[in-house]
């Protein structure tokens, strides 16, 4: 085992594995200092070279031994507030006498080969051997409780993972005001923060802004980790690309309210703060009981932000993601949702699965509709029992006939909701997250149910283990269309409502917990309202997430080019839809919605019955084709090369290449053609320099470090003229040659090491 944290005399840990350092030291005064996160540094007898010099946020008392807290020396480690740190803490305890001072001192660590599971895995959280753990207990001896804080290092990856425990063995009960998973310290401001913004249909959009002094704070408080800001942020420096500058990312393994906050000091100390959001969230902590924080992962970066991104693919691949499809590609499926909306019968079903079955699908997914009395969205969620009058012989009826076409069959649920009008909320009022007296607010013409409650969650369970028992079901598409209004559960006293979010978040885990333990063949894919909750918390229980509910492949450039920051290929739920788009009325070819497709699950979502003769010939080619390079796709190292947030976006480019660079698959597209362009190369990444390579429909044999450093012409040079020779270009030969003029337009190329 490679030792991959040191502690020296003086106190000090060094977690490092030759491509990170991060260093921590316990103080004289038993307090923890944070010495240096960032590139590797040298293993030394000490770090008092690294120590900051000058002020910062702390205060010395009058006689000059630092105020019980920190010495200015020092940076925080895991802040506390109250004792000099004036920037904000990353938990707040508050005591009997009413006081949220606290004073924690080291008390012991160890270091634990592995990794510790995280509430004993009833949260998600990575896993895995080729990492160790520095635990460090702290001790508040005023108030008898401790603090345990994690820090594990990964062989592999540039990447630490954080996490706070609190135990309390006082004979009073204490409430959690805040409890953070991790506070960072920066000796500098000189950053940018980077974040994934959107909403619905437009999700994980990059947006980069200077830091300035002060707080800023992206995070949610829907319930959800939501579409609006994903739990991901980073600090790069400025100027920063895709292969230069240095960069810290950090992800929340969670899937609820969120805070990701940025705080500069006016003597340029930065600070992060990250975990569960504070709002409205206050945790008892009665004696003997002890409280876990989600789990913080933190990549670095010397060399850009794809290479961050590499290191969270190969994390969440290896040691995230679980189960039986971790390593295998997902079979393409087709799924009715653009197809049908809910108005379907058996016989359209399959319909559609027959005309599925013709052109090499996989899969077939029933969406939405399938239960209760659903013929819109105004009803049925909670009655997880088949529409006989739409299926006939129920779902085990029509599973089985979807199989006898020779297609695996897939279904659609949304576990966590329910309507108004359903069975399971005429027997049971009181299982609504909602306020006695006051008016519910309804969102899709539905209500979130209590999963704080074990019954809730059992009853959730136990329907739908009757749908699934018996069926042939092979696939779940577990889908939450709405988020938490009027938060407030008939099950929890007035002392403890603070807890309803994270208690409702931990029902959700124990739902997928005991559904993937029961059926470990299902493949699951997590949605909400597309990608409204695409978070590792999720990636821990199912291995793919739909990416968005918009379809268009143009939109999901910007989409699919943003989640892959911090999320691998692979669990990019994307399917080529009907043209024109059903979200952005556009029309695009089926070459070119494939092409963006291919980087992510790949599947359809469109009515099979309808495509033309053309069509069809092609997507059974295409998915003869993706299936021939998906595990390059899948479990290749991912090169972003053309960026749509930077300029005008137009053109936008990536590549998978295989771990020992002998293949890679590129996609390239462009949003619009434009009069008179500039005729430029697109230069490549991740090849081997020496090597000879050949790229499909290109001539020429190139060598890697010329795909590299020069690059090559991947378009056409068309400049206004003979139109109609340049015209056919854009949609003949899907998988061969250059990419054609016009709106649109897209190609993949496989690029090959001469052997
Ligand atoms: C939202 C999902 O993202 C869609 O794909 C579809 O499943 C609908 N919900 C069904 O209500």
């Amino acid at each position: 085992m490679c030792n991959l944290i040191y502690k020296t005399n003086t106190n000090e840990f060094h977690l490092t594995n030759g491509n990170l350092s991060y260093i921590l030291k316990v103080l004289d005064n038993g307090n923890l200092g944070h010495i240096y996160f960032g590139k590797p540094i040298k293993i030394n007898d000490s770090y008092v070279n690294l120590y900051r010099k000058g002020r910062h946020l702390t205060v010395e008392s009058e006689d000059g031994v630092p105020a019980g807290g920190i010495k200015p020396d020092f940076m925080c480690e895991y802040a506390q507030y109250g004792t000099g740190d004036y920037t904000e803490g990353a938990f707040q305890l508050k005591q009997p006498n009413g006081s949220i001072v606290t004073d924690f001192k080291y008390m012991s660590h160890e270091i634990v080969k592995g990794k510790p599971k995280l509430m004993s895995g009833k949260m998600p959280a990575t896993y895995g051997n080729d990492c160790q753990t520095l635990v460090i207990t702290l001790v508040d001896k005023l108030i008898d409780v401790r603090l345990v804080l994690y820090y594990t290092i990964f062989e592999k990856y540039n990447i630490i993972t954080r996490s706070a425990k609190f135990i309390n063995g006082n004979a009073d009960d204490m409430k959690l005001t805040r409890a953070l998973s991790a506070s960072i310290d920066f000796d500098s401001a000189d950053f940018e923060l980077l974040q994934l913004d959107g909403s619905w249909l437009r999700e994980r959009h990059i947006n980069i802004s200077k830091l300035r002094y002060g707080s800023q704070r992206v995070g949610s408080s829907r319930g959800a980790s939501s579409a609006i800001h994903n739990p991901f942020i980073a600090l790069q420096t400025p100027g920063t690309t895709e292969y230069s500058g240095e960069i810290y990312g950090f992800n929340l393994v969670y899937s609820g309210n969120f805070t990701a906050d940025v705080e500069v000091t006016p003597h340029d100390l930065t600070r992060v703060l990250f975990g569960i959001n504070p709002y409205g969230f206050e945790w008892n902590l009665r004696k003997g009981e002890e409280f876990q924080t989600p789990e913080l992962v933190m990549a670095y970066s010397q060399n850009g932000v794809t290479e961050m991104s590499q290191h969270f693919h190969n994390l969440y691949l290896n040691n995230l993601i679980r189960g039986d499809w971790q390593y295998k590609v997902p079979p393409t499926l087709i799924n009715n949702w653009e197809a049908t909306y809910f108005d379907f019968t058996e016989e359209k079903i399959l319909d559609i699965a027959k005309a599925a079955k013709e052109i090499d699908i996989e899969l077939f997914v029933l969406d939405d509709g399938w239960f209760g009395k659903r013929d819109k969205d105004d009803s049925s969620l909670g009655d997880w029992f088949p529409d006989t009058a739409k299926l006939p012989d129920g779902i085990i009826g029509l599973s089985k006939k979807i199989n006898s076409i020779g297609l695996k069959f897939g279904l659609w649920f949304e576990p966590e909701m329910v309507c108004p009008v359903s069975k399971l909320h005429e027997e049971h009022p009181d299982w609504v997250i909602s306020i006695p007296g006051r008016h519910r607010t309804l969102q899709r013409t539905q209500s979130v149910l209590d999963f704080s409650k074990k019954e809730v969650v059992d009853n959730i369970y136990e329907q739908m283990k009757k749908v699934i028992d018996g069926s042939a079901i092979e696939y779940i598409k577990w889908d939450m269309n709405r988020n938490i209004t009027e938060p407030m559960s008939a099950f929890l006293d007035a002392d403890s409502q603070g807890e309803l979010m994270h208690r409702y978040i931990l029902g959700v885990y124990d739902l997928y917990d005991r559904l993937t333990n029961e059926f470990p063949n299902i493949l699951f894919e997590s949605c909400a309202s597309g990608g409204g909750r695409y978070d590792p918390g999720m990636l821990y229980y199912a291995p793919q997430t739909w990416a968005s509910d918009d379809s268009d492949a143009m939109e999901r450039l910007k989409i699919q080019y943003g989640t892959s920051l911090a999320y691998p290929i692979k669990s990019i739920g994307a399917h080529v839809s009907a043209s024109p788009n059903h979200q952005v009325l556009r029309n695009t070819s089926i070459n070119t919605r494939a092409n963006v497709a291919y980087f992510g699950t790949f599947g359809y979502e469109l009515d099979a019955t309808k495509l033309s003769d053309e069509d069809k010939a092609m997507i059974k080619k295409q998915i003869k084709y993706f299936k021939d390079h998906a595990e390059l796709i899948h479990f290749g190292d991912f090169y972003r090369l053309q960026s749509p947030f930077i300029g005008d976006g137009n053109d936008v480019a990536w590549m998978s290449v295989s771990k020992d660079k002998s293949k890679a698959f590129l996609g390239a597209y462009q949003v619009l053609g434009r009069p008179n362009p500039v005729y430029k190369r697109l230069k490549l990444k991740g090849l081997d320099k020496d090597a000879q390579y050949k790229i499909s429909g290109v001539k020429g044999v190139f060598y890697g470090s010329d795909l590299m450093d020069v690059g090559f012409y991947n378009k056409v040079d068309f400049g206004g003229n003979n139109w109609d020779i340049y015209a056919p270009v854009r949609e003949e030969n899907a998988f061969e040659g250059i990419l054609g003029a016009g709106d649109f337009s897209s190609k993949v190329f496989v690029i090959e090491k001469i052997k």
